[in-house]
């Protein structure tokens, strides 16, 4: 029998999180006796929970809202990229120090992979700049993307336009959300669109992040971060309008696979992970709250 370990989750609130699922079902495919727990954590206690992982020996732990940038500074390091980021998701436990990753851009980056998506213009519309767009920002911009902001509070995106500058040589041009006209010609001229914000999520299922006037491009593909419903508004219209979708399971699963994969050293069961959450959401999509 191997040594029983656990990881866990710090948020408020946790209890809506699938990572449980997705990642029990993982240790329990490979025949470890790993437990992934969910620890809800005020954000004044936040370093107080920071001394009881490591002193219960948990092996690492996943970190979500409102904790992503808070956690940083109480960390004994953490990697240039979520330094970059500015946003930490991910934490290992080596011999009780603890080491922040961020595999949200990671994440972001394989479920294209997985899409065949062919880039040829390496421009890409972001719509959002909270904190999933610093993730999907450091994505695009790593691989070579040229971007364009849009975001409801412009003061937001150019502040993130302003964040990133200093690391990468191609940048990110902030459109306002009401510049129709101008969205429409980037979109034009773009491989990709990419949804990071809440709109469309359940219950507002019938919200569109994106102005009625505009006319999606056959030639993109249209990935929305929103993975409750799988399908949103945004994805159906792209549907129609012959686009190529891309919906935010996959990213869910990915930045969890990368983080299995820190945890664990070993090669994470994919397929497993993906069918757990594809089960929990499903059984959440049709019951009601
Ligand atoms: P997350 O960590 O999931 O990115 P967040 O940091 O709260 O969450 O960011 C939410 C994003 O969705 C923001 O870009 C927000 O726009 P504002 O910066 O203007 O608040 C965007 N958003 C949320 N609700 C919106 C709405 N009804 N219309 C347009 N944008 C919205």
């Amino acid at each position: 029998m191997n040594e029983s370990r656990r990881v866990g989750l710090l948020g408020y609130p946790v209890h809506h999180s699938l990572s449980p699922v997705m990642h029990n079902a993982a240790f329990h495919a490979l025949g470890l006796a790993w437990e992934y727990d969910l620890i809800p954590v005020a954000p004044e206690n936040l370093a107080l929970a920071v001394d009881v992982l490591q002193a219960e020996g948990y092996v690492g732990a996943n970190v979500t809202i409102p904790h992503k940038q808070a956690i940083m500074p109480l960390l004994a390091g953490v990697s240039q990229e979520a330094q970059i980021i500015g946003a930490v998701n991910t934490i290992i436990n080596a011999s009780g120090q603890l080491r922040g990753y961020n595999t949200d851009a990671y994440g972001f980056w394989q479920v294209l992979g997985d899409a065949a998506f062919t880039p040829s213009s390496y421009q890409a519309v972001v719509l959002g700049a909270g904190g999933a767009a610093r993730a999907v920002l450091y994505a695009l911009l790593s691989h070579g993307f040229s971007v364009t902001l849009v975001n409801r509070t412009e003061s937001k995106a150019t502040e993130l336009a302003q964040h990133f500058a200093p690391y990468f040589d191609h940048t990110i041009k902030v459109v306002a959300h009401d510049d129709t006209e101008h969205l429409q010609a980037e979109l034009e001229i773009a491989d990709l669109l990419v949804n990071s914000t809440s709109v469309g999520m359940t219950p507002h299922i019938t919200e569109n992040p994106l102005p009625p006037a505009i006319s999606l491009p056959a030639t993109l593909t249209v990935y929305d971060l929103v993975y409750n419903p799988r399908e949103t508004a945004l994805l159906q219209a792209a549907r129609a309008a012959g686009a190529k979708t891309v919906d935010g399971l996959g990213m869910l699963l990915y930045q969890g696979v990368e983080a299995f994969r820190l945890w664990t050293h070993q090669e994470p069961p994919v397929d497993v992970m993906r069918t757990a959450l594809e089960g929990a959401i499903q059984a959440r999509t049709s019951s009601p709250p």
